[in-house]
């Protein structure tokens, strides 16, 4: 049925700041109809025919709903064989999308980083997009698609040098630079409104395996770091990774999903790296600051007033020299089966959440319109939704580097 669709996909909210972005990557990488068909959609005519005058030409065709109304979603599904979507929060705007997308057996991708939702729709979801073939997949921006796609890159070669997969991979933020958007930061606050309103979805930001499917939510790993300590195996002091919540979940519900590749022992977490003596751990306590002050900012507090004036509005985000200056740089510390460590490297040649985010929603969306991915359905994980493909498709298109290596 897929295949007799007019569109391969379609961009739902390309009027925001991220979506404007995909739009733009598309326009200017694949062009419009060339060998890629694909339509900009949101709620507001005037306001996507202003973007798209900015961004593309008038022959990208744009189509609008509203997604609060499930019809018009479900209009909009059965013309393509993908959405990927920007309306964010997610949590606040994207359950009936996920919905429609399963009732037209259209596949579906997102920049969802909203634990306590993802949740949610595997619950609501899964069993039926499983049954009749639709890939849901979540987190295919920077959380978490260079964790859940580094992990898989660096167990595929431990089991090509060893024969089994690594024990344990430590994940090491060597370097980034980037800034944060509006949308982004509403995500963030609507997740703590959530949980603070029905305190027993802290259960479900904490636990480290609380996105594994129901019955497989016990295993090795512990709470994700805290605070500022020594490493020995990076020899770095470190301080936590504001996106290791997200990102640690869907390395372990990949594990799960695929049947457990890693082993049901395999441990796996994240961390910032800040340098070795003196200097390195002051500054891991002068960075871990800032996100203790997000992090204790509550709902209606006057810290969280003044945290609300300093961050982003909606709709705005790091200007383009800002994202074009930008880059990641991960190390993956893996520890063999045999004992041995090997350091693994991914990087990104744009900043992580929207120049280098916007080609990774953008390639993880005509992967699955386009690629032979793996044979599995449900709410799934980048990895295990598209495997191989993407691997390629990041490397080939979205400058993501996978390498092993020390250097740089
Ligand atoms: N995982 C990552 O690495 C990553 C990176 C970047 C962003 N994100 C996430 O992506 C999401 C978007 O971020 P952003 O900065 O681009 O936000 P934004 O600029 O505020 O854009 C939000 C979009 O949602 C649309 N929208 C809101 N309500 C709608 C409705 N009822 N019907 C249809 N469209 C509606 C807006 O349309 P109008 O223009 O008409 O208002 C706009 O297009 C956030 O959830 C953010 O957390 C994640």
């Amino acid at each position: 049925m897929q295949n007799t669709r007019e569109f391969d996909l379609i961009v739902w909210g390309a009027s925001g700041f991220t979506g404007r972005l995909v739009a733009e990557y598309l326009y200017q990488k694949y062009g419009v109809g060339k060998d890629l068909s694909w339509a900009m959609a949101g709620r507001n005519q005037s306001k996507l025919e202003r973007i798209r005058s900015e961004v593309a030409d008038a022959s990208v065709p744009i189509l609008l709903g509203d997604s609060l109304d499930q019809s018009s979603l479900e209009a909009m599904a059965k013309r393509t064989k993908v959405i990927c979507t920007t309306v964010g929060p997610y949590g606040k705007y994207g359950s009936k999308l996920v919905a429609a997308c399963v009732a037209q057996q259209t596949h579906y991708c997102d920049l969802a980083g909203e634990v306590t939702w993802m949740r949610d729709m595997i619950d609501q979801h899964h069993a039926a997009a499983q049954a009749n073939g639709t890939k849901i997949v979540h987190t295919c921006g920077f959380d978490s698609i260079p964790s859940d796609m580094g992990v898989y890159f660096m167990q595929t070669q431990a089991r090509e040098k060893t024969g089994e997969p690594a024990t344990q991979i430590k994940m090491r933020v060597r370097g980034a630079k980037g800034g944060l958007s509006g949308g982004t930061y509403a995500s963030l606050g609507n997740e703590i409104v959530k949980a603070e309103k029905d305190k027993s979805l802290y259960g479900v930001l904490i636990k480290p395996y609380s996105l594994n499917p129901k019955g497989e939510q016990e295993g090795p790993d512990k709470r994700d770091l805290q605070k500022v300590v020594y490493d020995e195996t990076s020899q770095n002091w470190i301080f936590p990774f504001i996106m290791a919540t997200i990102n640690t979940k869907v390395v372990r519900r990949s594990n799960a999903l695929a049947g457990y590749p890693y082993g049901k022992d395999f441990q796996y977490e994240e961390a910032t790296m800040a340098g070795d003596g003196w200097q390195g751990k002051l500054k891991a306590y002068a960075a871990a600051l800032p996100m203790g002050l997000i992090s204790m900012a509550k709902p209606g507090s006057l810290l969280k007033k003044v945290v609300d004036r300093i961050m982003p509005d909606p709709g705005e985000g790091p200007s383009k020299a800002k994202r074009e200056a930008g880059y990641f740089n991960l190390r993956f510390y893996n520890i063999l089966s045999d004992g041995s460590l090997v350091v693994g490297k991914v990087t990104g040649d744009r900043d992580p959440g929207y120049g280098s985010t916007c080609k990774m929603l953008a390639e993880s969306a005509i992967c699955l319109a386009r690629d032979n991915t793996p044979d599995i359905a449900g709410v799934l994980t980048p990895s295990v939704a598209m495997g191989d493909a993407l691997l390629e498709r990041l490397q080939a298109n979205a400058g993501l580097t996978f390498s092993f290596g020390k250097d740089g």
